[in-house]
């Protein structure tokens, strides 16, 4: 990182002597004050729960640009990649921080597809739990299960290590996910084939069965690839933020992958898509958005556009944009023209974009908006949204967390705190 030539410079009301503090510059984004030396220079914390204005860690992996709706892995638009790479790229990119060549590409599938199968006794974890269970717990479950069955890459300080665990958990995610969902249904878990598609192969470890051939459309296949690049990563979001933090102790990567995947299950991050197929469920027709959007707008009501607004996009979501695209796709290949629920979102979205609530704070489509009517579209039940998002995701906080480890002054994240409790009181009885 480059100290700035500038300095800022913080003073206080009260005479207490002012402080130089550096200024790094990014390669692009808003430069960030370093305040590492506050505390020890003045005593003060800074106070920013929820970082509205707090940059955690450099990173070199996802630029966002909210106020124009710009996302790059990488350098590489999102509309790029999702135009012209598929999801393998992206995650090679990722991973490794350009798009592969031709042989790097087939040599990195080839290594993905035979780290596919998991290891025989995890279906016995599978087994372990109620058919009803949430696929999402299930799967916060069994990624950290995995930490059991791969000692032998476990050493997070081995550069060697990390990549294994990364191939390892890029590669088994999809076929923890199809198990969730065969386990729900009751059919019998399918393993993976090493001849197809990371996508290919996922949707035919969901949808196939032993008693039957099974085919699937290149446009069906294609989406959820897209899907899948849409959500590959998101610099440092909360889910990210967890896999830091659970990596910055020296936990391993499957750890930190599932408390990263309990972090996205959350309705505010991950678990919006499921939110906001139910919320269009509920509404029902266009002839109820006015009464719906009205109780959006009413602060007692606690009622949310689900699919709207975001932290960082002050704008269009670019990835909505491509989301939405794919949701005609599909739906005319399923000759699913007239798909209520797509009509209703369409109506909801124009509704909401003309209205002064949503225009002043800035609240536009985000990401999840639409994904979920392309989702059920391809036949994925609402309860597996977000453990689709969390395969997606993998690649995302895997990258984000060899980045972490690879920084030669990485410490662990130990946050302070303002506190606002009982002063020091005397614990006998009748005292306090
Ligand atoms: N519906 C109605 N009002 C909203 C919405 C919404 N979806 N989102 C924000 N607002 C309002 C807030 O009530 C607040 O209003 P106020 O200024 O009158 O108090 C204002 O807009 C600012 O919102 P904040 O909550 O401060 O924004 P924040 O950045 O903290 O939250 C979040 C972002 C969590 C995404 C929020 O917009 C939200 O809950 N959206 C719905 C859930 C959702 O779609 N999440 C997916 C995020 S994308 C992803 O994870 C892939």
């Amino acid at each position: 990182m480059t100290p700035s030539d500038v300095k800022a410079t913080l003073s206080f009301s009260d005479n207490s002597p002012s402080v130089e503090l550096p200024i790094y510059k990014g390669t692009m984004g808003p430069d960030a004050i370093d305040i590492r030396s506050l505390y020890s220079q003045t005593g003060k914390f800074t106070y920013d729960p929820g970082f509205m204005s707090t940059a955690s860690c450099n990173s070199a992996i996802t630029y966002i640009n909210g106020d124009k709706g710009e996302l790059l892995y990488r350098g590489y638009s999102i509309d790029e990649l999702a135009q012209n790479a598929d999801f393998l790229e992206t995650c090679y990119a990722l991973l490794k921080g350009d798009l592969p060549t031709k042989q790097e590409k087939q040599k990195f599938a080839e290594t993905i597809a035979k780290h596919a199968l998991v290891h025989e006794q995890m279906q016995f974890f599978f087994r372990g739990f109620r058919r009803d269970a949430h696929p999402m717990a299930i799967l916060t479950a069994s990624v950290g299960a995995l930490s059991a069955f791969y000692h032998d890459s476990l050493n997070i300080n081995d550069p060697y290590h990390r990549d294994v665990s990364a191939i390892r958990i890029i590669a088994k995610l999809p076929t923890l996910v199809a198990m969730a969902y065969k386990y729900s249904v009751g059919q019998p878990f399918v393993y993976p084939r090493n001849d197809l598609s990371y996508s290919a192969n996922f949707m035919r470890m969901m949808f196939s069965n032993p008693c039957e051939e099974y085919w699937v459309s290149d446009v069906l296949v294609r989406a959820l690839d897209r899907i899948l690049i849409l959500h590959a990563d998101h610099e440092q979001n909360a889910s990210t933020s967890t896999v830091r933090l659970a990596g910055s102790s020296g936990a391993n990567p499957f750890a930190c992958i599932a408390a990263g995947i309990a972090c996205l299950w959350g309705p505010a991050h991950g678990g919006a898509n499921e939110a906001s197929l139910n919320m269009l469920k509920e509404i029902g027709s266009p002839d109820k958005i006015p009464k719906f959007i009205k109780q959006v707008k009413d602060k007692n009501s606690n009622v949310k556009l689900m699919g709207f607004g975001h932290r960082v996009y002050k704008n269009y979501d670019p990835r909505a944009k491509l989301m939405r695209e794919t949701c005609y796709e599909v739906l005319n290949e399923l000759g699913l023209y007239n798909d209520p629920l797509f009509k209703l979102a369409m109506e909801l979205e124009k509704i909401a974009l003309e209205d002064q609530y949503f225009v002043s704070r800035k609240l536009y489509p985000n990401v999840d908006f639409y994904s979920g009517i392309v989702q059920r579209a391809l036949g994925i039940p609402t309860s597996m949204f977000t453990c689709i998002f969390a395969m997606a995701r993998t690649v995302g906080w895997i990258a984000q967390w060899s980045e972490m480890i690879a920084e030669p002054d990485q410490k662990i994240g130990r946050p302070r705190q303002l506190f606002i409790g009982y002063i020091p009181r005397s614990a006998k009885q009748g005292n306090s």
